[in-house]
């Protein structure tokens, strides 16, 4: 929404190149975020936001702001002003089968089963894998199978958490798995997930470029769509981190547009469209 002229804050506010690149440094420091030049335009007007929400008309005084060390909330908003979180339930969908059936039907053999759905947005990925898992392993929710699903986005978190959806949302669960799962939700235009996918998933805040507090193994890891905003570096370093926290022969599931690249592929090789498996014998993380 664009302010009346004699609401406080930011309508149009100077936004040099310096200022842009100003910027993309603490993107990049802060959170692996690479900002090209072309999104110059996309960044100003998702920042003009952010100035007017707290009443500042100069670009130097958010980024005095975001200098300052109880600036921790601001930057999370900043964070959430540069991504999207745009998501859908079975978005990609070959890689449910994928875990439907080269991963699922080992689950009665292992003893633990853990899958992390690293940038979850709102939830709809890691709700998504559950209920894969429950339709095709009746007894999953008495086995030990853990679902990390984690965002960097505080506010998604708690929608994610929260279950609530649209009827929009739910259309794209298959109708069968929406029957066994979906109920009626806290308002009457929304749907709620049931209680034993909310309860196979842990959902956490996390910045993945942070060191992680916790070490694996995962017999998979989901991470569609957030590497496409790091620079290159930001995201070979992550490949490398997610191949070590994978078990071997553990799957590791990227974006439409995403590949992996440089030293990871040492370690992880190509099986299937945007999927890769660690090779056997290359190094698995320590059980904790
Ligand atoms: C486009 S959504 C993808 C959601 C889901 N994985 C999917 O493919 O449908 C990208 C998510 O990545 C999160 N994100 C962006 N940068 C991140 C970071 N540095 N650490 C963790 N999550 C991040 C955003 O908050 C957003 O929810």
């Amino acid at each position: 929404m664009i302010p009346a002229p004699s609401e406080p804050g930011a309508r149009d506010f100077r936004f040099t190149d310096e200022d842009f690149r100003a910027l993309a440094r603490l993107a990049r420091a802060e959170f692996g975020l690479s900002l090209a030049e072309s999104k110059k335009p996309l960044v100003y007007s998702r920042l003009a936001r952010r100035l007017r929400a707290r009443e500042i008309s100069r670009f130097q005084d958010y980024m005095a702001l975001l200098g300052t060390p109880d600036a921790a909330d601001e930057r999370l908003e900043l964070i959430s002003a540069l991504t999207t979180n745009v998501t859908s339930f079975f978005r990609e969908k070959h890689h449910f089968e994928t875990l439907r059936q080269a991963l699922i039907p080992d689950f009665p053999q292992q003893s633990r089963v853990r899958i992390w759905s690293a940038g979850c947005s709102s939830g709809q990925e890691p709700f998504s894998i559950a209920m894969t898992i429950l339709d095709a392993l009746p007894d999953a929710a008495q086995r030990d199978i853990r679902i990390l699903a984690t965002d960097i986005d505080p506010a998604i978190v708690r929608r994610a958490k929260a279950a609530q959806y649209t009827q929009e949302e739910v259309e794209t669960i298959p109708s069968e798995l929406r029957r066994s799962w979906i109920g009626l939700g806290a308002r009457a235009d929304q749907f709620e997930m049931a209680a034993a996918p909310r309860q196979m998933i842990s959902f956490a805040e996390l910045n993945l470029i942070d060191p992680w507090p916790f070490h694996g193994p995962f017999d998979a890891i989901f991470c569609r769509n957030v590497a496409i905003y790091f620079d290159q570096d930001t995201q070979q370093t992550l490949w490398g981190r997610f191949a070590t926290m994978l078990r071997d022969d553990g799957f590791l599931f990227i974006g439409h547009s995403e590949r992996v690249s440089g030293p990871a592929l040492q370690t992880l090789a190509t099986a299937g469209v945007t999927t890769y498996r660690k090779k056997p014998a290359s190094g698995g993380a320590v059980a904790t």
